[in-house]
């Protein structure tokens, strides 16, 4: 598609959403991708993240696919644009992959089982002990203010977080928590919030916490107690 044309289809696009803002609720999910990923572009800004990050191509590539062959139910906390691919990994059985983000906005990018609420709430919409692993990533101390977004940073906001985690786990579960260093310079196991809700854990291929040397986004992993 020529970029004239690329521009006008997308500023029409945002026209469309502007008017009409109930519209994009009524368009099939897989359309109304097609236009935000084919006209807008939305995805052309991420295409150096998605294929260079290591901390990215770690979650797309070894974690995520580990995760999908390791555990049934599974949680992924905050979607974005990027994020939409990682249903393929459980296209076995869709009914088996949940996301969850606060911003409705992101609704589209999020698997059929998606939730439109904060991680916190997730005990109103899923009884006890239903999940067997829970994606967190991205999502704590993650700020972009002109967005308003504030991701949770403080201590009892992470202890309530970690509770209501645990409340929605098995036993023997798996929290696993990204993030990045300069957002929380140590991790919620150094900063002894884990008791008595879970523990590090080295049952998975990378141990307890996974680094990327000369980079400053760390993965750690916490069985559920
Ligand atoms: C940087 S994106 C991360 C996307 C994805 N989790 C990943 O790691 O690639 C952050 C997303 O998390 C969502 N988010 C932040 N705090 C949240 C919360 N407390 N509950 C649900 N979603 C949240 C934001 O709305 C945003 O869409």
């Amino acid at each position: 598609m020529t970029g004239t044309l690329k521009t006008s289809l997308s500023k029409i696009a945002y026209w469309v959403n502007d008017v009409f803002p109930g519209a994009k609720s009524l368009i099939p999910k897989s359309l109304h991708r097609f236009v935000l990923l084919r006209i807008v572009g939305m995805n052309d800004q991420y295409e150096n993240m998605l294929r260079r990050n290591p901390e990215r191509l770690f979650l797309q590539n070894e974690a995520l696919p580990w995760v999908s062959a390791t555990y049934k139910q599974v949680l992924f906390v905050g979607t974005a644009v990027y994020t939409y691919q990682y249903e393929r990994l459980f296209a076995d059985d869709p009914n088996r992959y949940t996301t969850i983000d606060r911003n409705p906005s992101t609704k589209v990018w999020g698997s059929k089982h998606h939730i439109v609420a904060p991680i916190e709430q997730i005990e109103q919409y899923r009884p006890p002990g239903f999940f067997d692993c829970i994606v967190l990533s991205g999502v704590l101390a993650y700020r972009i203010p002109e967005h308003g977004d504030y991701g949770l940073i403080e201590h009892d906001d992470l202890r309530a977080l970690l509770k209501v985690l645990h409340g929605v786990l098995r036993q023997g579960g798996l929290l696993l928590v990204g993030w990045n260093l300069r957002d929380m310079t140590q991790s919620l196991s150094q900063l002894g919030l884990l008791e008595p809700y879970f523990a590090p854990t080295d049952k998975t291929p990378w141990g307890p916490r996974k680094e990327f040397p000369g980079d400053p986004h760390v993965f750690e992993f916490y069985e559920r107690r």
